[in-house]
């Protein structure tokens, strides 16, 4: 029977507040942040209690790192969350984590596994994973596999496959975490992950040694068609 919830997981994904809270339930660490919404009133104060001096604003509904800031000191939120409110009406303030960022693919139906973990390297020049980086040459940025402790290897791949079944995706997705001093902290997932030649996701598949990217595509299309009820 055909079910819905791989929309459901990409609407949920969307909304980084809503996915916060749902990483929150599985017990995935989160940066502590809060969201505003159109009209309400900015009290710098608590943002600063609550998310520290230096942190990220973003819109809570939106990618590709459009009105997203990193913010170094409290007399910069007010224009960083006005920035972030001209892409829609939800803005998130997140504690900036400090450490390795890095992504992880996750495939599988009902078995799901996390796939070999990308560390994405910021040009020196570069503060943070913003736009102009995403599209420049990935081969100098990305670095597989991350280099990270085992430890720290073990789970975030783990917690790659909790916030795939946190969100309910179906068949892949590919998140995003900050390695910092504690430990992996979520920063989103990407339910529905790039498919280019220079895309992250087919790279992670690349570096495995018994999946390929056409037979990845092929057991997609036949999952899709398997919960749609149709032979295959
Ligand atoms: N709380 C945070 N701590 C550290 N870095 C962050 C944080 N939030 C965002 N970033 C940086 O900003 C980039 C874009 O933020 P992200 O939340 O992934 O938005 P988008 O959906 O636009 O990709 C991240 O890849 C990361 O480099
Ligand atoms: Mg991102």
């Amino acid at each position: 029977p055909y079910t819905a919830s791989g929309v459901l997981a990409s609407a949920c994904g969307a909304d980084k507040e809503v996915s916060k809270l749902l990483y929150a339930k599985a017990g995935i660490p989160i940066a502590p942040g809060l969201a505003l919404e159109v009209g309400d009133e900015v009290d710098i104060d608590h943002i600063v209690e609550v998310c520290g001096e230096r942190c990220f604003v973003k819109p809570a509904v939106n990618g590709s790192s459009y009105g997203i800031s990193l913010v170094h000191e409290p007399s910069e939120l007010p224009s960083a969350i006005a920035k972030a409110f001209e892409y829609g009406d939800k803005v998130l303030v997140e504690k900036c984590i400090e450490g390795t960022e890095i992504t992880v693919g996750v495939y599988g139906e009902d078995d799901v596994r996390a796939l070999p973990i990308v560390e994405i390297r910021k040009p020196e020049d570069c503060e943070f994973y913003d736009l102009d980086v995403k599209y420049v040459d990935p081969t100098d940025i990305h670095r597989i596999p991350a280099q990270i402790s085992p430890e720290n290897y073990a789970r975030a791949q783990e917690l790659a496959c909790a916030a795939h079944r946190a969100l309910g995706c179906l068949g892949i997705s590919r998140s995003d975490f900050i390695v910092s001093e504690d430990g992996p902290v979520i920063l989103e997932t990407n339910t529905i992950p790039g498919m280019t030649d220079t895309s992250l996701y087919p790279d992670e598949i690349r570096h495995t040694d018994d999946m390929t990217f056409p037979q990845v595509c092929d057991s997609l299309i036949r999952m899709g068609l398997r919960r749609a009820g149709v032979a295959c």
